[in-house]
């Protein structure tokens, strides 16, 4: 079999690049490699040239094409992130619809397959990712295509009745019908979506698979993972260096402790809802001022997008409001630096933090909070505190959950994560660690593309609404056990594993929540 992966933008990788690029994008490229593949999709050029750009790398092949700066304005500033995005993390008011995107988005999706069809052989499978990419396998199907497709949906998928505020909701929802299989992030999404399904387009739900028409489609949760080795390393190895940023870092901090926040500056990251929480907290805990400085690095994200805009301006008055509100001449309590930087910096960053602030309002797995467990020194960890509204959440019960829509809340765990004795932080990043061991981004990408390939699905992994499932040997948690038993610490990974399957701390947490017990994640 050949892979195919597809996803928005595609980064054709620099000979010397591995290093430094993320886990997901090394992850598909290694899948790619093993299979021999195809990756496809935009180049992230606007530009009048449209024709397809093929690119050699080994034994993958990169074809990227361009957008015109209409199909840029529609189909990916307008209908992917002025519409589906603020509505898959349930912000109805920011969700603006216009027709004419919609249109673009159409467009091209259906350019895309046209492009795409040509190259495809018979033995290929075809794995498609994210939301901008939703109806292209139903034109794939249009065009004669029947090669086995899969679709990965990176980010929240909202209840039926939140989606059905966006016009066209349930024609777009039909087209994930033309997939074989549909991954999500949580069994929360893998539910949702099922109910849209059958909400929205009169689908048949048996417990295993989602009919409709003729076809059959399998919808599971798959969450996605790091490469923990890779990233403990760079974060050990960055400590080491000479002239880092965290050198630079912690000389300015001095005996100060530091808590981090590392996001795109994004709504859904929550990232003006936590200075505000930092800001209480130094307001409920005076005697913590001077002693602790909070840095929020935030990149710049889809800033042609208005409400990216005004994020970026807020949370620069927030913060500016704050410092100026209970700084002392030498002492700034927040830092917001809006650049991106390496992975090996960031790595660093994280091990020198004491607490991982990470509380996105809504989040479809968040690998920050992952990283941020990757990178500490087991001798003398961090603490994690995390939204319950990040995907990683309903996996990391062993984390401080918070609610991120409540300041106070937020505000008492980092003081709790500041005072937390040195035996509970082992205990509680030991716990963690070994569930992000055992469900890596490798493990990640074999289960899926198992469960793509045709293996069967178990019928725990699609719930009827209101029934919780069985746990079942599956493929996924046959290779999820090969993989935590081929790892250094087999008998620690197992137990975790069997923990985190069972009535884990996360399952306590989510029930306790007052959510059903389908939130938590088994792996
Ligand atoms: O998962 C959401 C996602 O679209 C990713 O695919 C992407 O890497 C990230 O958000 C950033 O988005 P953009 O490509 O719009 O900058």
């Amino acid at each position: 079999m050949r892979l195919v992966v597809v996803s928005n933008r595609v980064t054709i990788p620099d000979r010397h690049e591995k290093a430094t690029a993320g886990g997901l994008a090394v992850a598909l490229r290694e899948a790619l490699e093993r299979h021999g593949g195809l990756w496809f999709g935009w180049s992230g050029v606007v530009g009048a040239a449209r024709q397809l750009r093929e690119t050699q790398r080994g034994n993958v092949t990169y074809a990227v094409t361009d957008l015109s700066e209409a199909e840029r304005e529609s189909y990916y500033l307008g209908f992917s992130n002025r519409a589906l995005w603020p509505i898959m993390h349930y912000r109805l008011g920011l969700t603006e619809f216009q027709r004419s995107d919609y249109m673009g988005y159409l467009g091209v999706n259906r350019r895309f397959a046209r492009e795409l069809a040509g190259m495809i052989r018979p033995d290929d499978v075809i794995w498609i990712h994210d939301y901008h990419l939703i109806p292209l396998a139903a034109e794939l199907r249009r065009r004669g295509v029947t090669n086995r497709i899969g679709y990965f949906h990176h980010i929240p998928w909202p209840s039926a009745d939140t989606l059905t505020a966006l016009p066209f909701s349930a024609t777009l929802v039909r087209t994930l019908a033309a997939y074989d299989l549909v991954g999500v992030q949580t069994r929360l999404d893998a539910r949702n979506l099922v109910d849209c399904l059958v909400m929205l387009c009169g689908a048949k739900f048996d417990g295993r698979r989602v009919r409709l028409g003729l076809r059959e489609t399998a919808v599971r949760a798959f969450p996605i993972g790091i490469d923990v080795e890779a990233f403990r390393r760079l974060a050990a190895a960055s400590v080491r260096q000479a002239a880092t940023p965290l050198r630079a870092t912690r000389e300015s901090l001095g005996e100060r402790k530091l808590v981090i926040g590392v996001d795109r500056l994004d709504y859904s990251k929550g990232i003006v809802q936590r200075l505000e929480a930092f800001g209480q907290f130094l307001r409920s805990h005076p005697e913590e001022r001077g002693r602790v400085g909070l840095l929020q690095i935030a990149p710049p994200s889809r800033s042609d997008v208005p409400e990216y805009a005004e994020l970026d301006r807020m949370s620069d008055e927030v913060a500016g409001r704050l410092n100026a509100q209970l700084g002392e001449f030498d002492w700034t309590p927040i830092r917001v630096v809006k650049k991106a930087y390496s992975r090996t910096a960031l790595a660093g960053l994280y091990r020198s933090a004491q607490v991982g602030l990470v509380t996105p309002m809504r989040d479809g797995m968040n690998l920050v909070a992952k990283e941020y467990v990757a990178a500490q020194n087991p001798a003398d960890p961090g603490v994690l505190v995390l939204s319950r509204f990040a995907g990683a959440a309903q996996q990391l019960g062993e984390a401080l959950i918070v609610n991120p829509y409540d300041t106070h809340e937020v505000a008492e765990a980092i003081r709790t994560a500041l005072a937390m004795p040195k035996s509970e932080r082992i205990r509680r990043f030991e716990a963690l660690y070994q569930i992000i061991e055992a469900s890596g981004i490798h493990w990640w990408t074999r289960c899926y593309l198992e469960a793509l390939a045709g293996e069967p699905v178990a019928a725990e992994d699609v719930e009827p609404p209101g029934k919780a499932g069985a746990k079942a040997e599956t493929p996924a948690r046959r290779a999820g056990a090969r993989s935590a038993r081929s790892t250094t610490r087999p008998a620690a990974q197992e137990r975790g594993e069997a923990r985190d399957a069972s009535a884990g701390p996360g399952r306590k947490r989510a029930s306790a929540a007052g959510e059903a017990s389908h939130l938590t994640l088994v792996r």
